[in-house]
């Protein structure tokens, strides 16, 4: 299990994160169909595909037309054959397009492996990164309105400052939307790199900080322009309903606000939450519990939830991630 892909094996560019842990999570057997809600370079998709087998199906969904193009030509076989589906289309409309499959009540897992790819952060052009040059993008599909150049030259300034400290927990929230305001009046912000050059020089941080100043801007400004948090708060809601019975929905995320839905829907999806309310208020036996609770399923705990010392040397990427799994009743 602690087999770790070396080199990226597709050529996408992409080393997938918690590769066998995630998959396994899933306990697929052989005729079941997976869903695998982020494909980005295959990594995770391949494997849910020799989980499933040759009678088995795997629908594979993602936002970005770049990852659904490399798997048309990486999975030719699969995708010839009707064992793999994929399907150019944000996580948050999977259940109504497997419903429309006929397949609701039939998925034996599910997986989300959050964030972007290492493409999407490398390439330039791109515009996810403050340390290469590109237009100032962000966009996982590109195909849709919105660029994070629009956002902080349109944004009111106090929007501007709720993103930053909600989607980017940055304590100087306000001064940094009160400086991009300032600054745009006379000079839009087109460019990655000039956005995180101007946050650099008017960060009130100084040159103690470890981190580079636009980080934490970055990550917002990444956050509100593809709508994240609502894209997996809706994906979550979406995909309990379709797992079979035992079914599994397994996600990958990677900062505390990702993870903080992921447990929160969890602990309601289980009636951990309702357990703990109701104990607080009235005196119940363990069977008038669960009839008062109505579990969906339970959260299943696991020993490999973190990337080991060993897969994060090989891709620091990992370092944050983090897997939770739930289980359909
Ligand atoms: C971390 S990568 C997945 C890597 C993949 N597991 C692998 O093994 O190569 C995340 C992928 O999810 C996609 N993605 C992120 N949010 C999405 C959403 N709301 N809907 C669909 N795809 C999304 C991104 O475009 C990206 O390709």
């Amino acid at each position: 299990m602690n087999q770790i892909e070396p080199i990226d094996g597709n050529g996408f560019g992409h080393l997938t994160v918690l590769l066998h842990e995630a998959a396994a999570s899933l306990n697929l057997v052989p005729g079941s169909i997976a869903i695998d809600c982020t494909l980005g370079g295959g990594g995770h998709t391949r494997l849910l595909l020799n989980a499933v087998g040759k009678n088995g199906k795997v629908f594979a969904f993602d936002r970005d037309s770049t990852a659904i193009d490399h798997a048309q030509k990486t999975f030719a076989a699969e995708v010839a054959s009707g064992q793999l589906l994929l399907v150019h289309k944000p996580f948050s409309e999977m259940a109504d397009h497997v419903r429309k499959a006929g397949l609701a009540a039939a998925i034996s897992g599910v997986l989300a492996d959050l964030g972007v790819s290492s493409p999407q952060l490398d390439i330039g052009e791109r515009g996810f990164s403050f340390l290469k040059d590109g237009p100032l993008d962000m966009r996982m599909d590109p195909s849709r309105p919105g660029t994070a150049a629009d956002l902080v030259n349109t944004a009111e300034e106090a929007e501007l400052a709720r993103i930053f400290r909600d989607f980017g927990e940055e304590p100087m929230a306000r001064h940094f939307a009160k400086m991009i305001c300032r600054q745009r009046a006379t000079e839009p912000f087109t460019t990655t790199l000039q956005l995180a050059s101007y946050l650099e020089k008017h960060s009130p941080y100084g040159s103690k900080s470890r981190k580079h100043p636009a980080t934490k801007i970055f990550q917002a400004i990444r956050i509100a322009v593809n709508e994240e948090l609502d894209e997996l708060n809706r994906f979550l809601a979406g995909a309990v309903p379709l797992l079979a019975p035992k079914g599994r929905l397994s996600v990958i995320t990677f900062h505390s606000l990702e993870d903080r839905a992921v447990k929160h829907f969890f602990a309601e999806a289980s009636g951990k939450t309702k357990r703990q309310e109701l104990s607080r208020r009235v005196v119940l036996t363990e069977s008038e519990m669960d009839k008062m609770v109505n579990a969906q399923g339970r959260v299943v705990a696991t020993s490999e939830a973190e990337p080991s010392a060993e897969e994060i040397e090989i891709n620091p990427r990992a370092r944050s991630a983090r897997l939770r799994v739930f289980e359909r009743a």
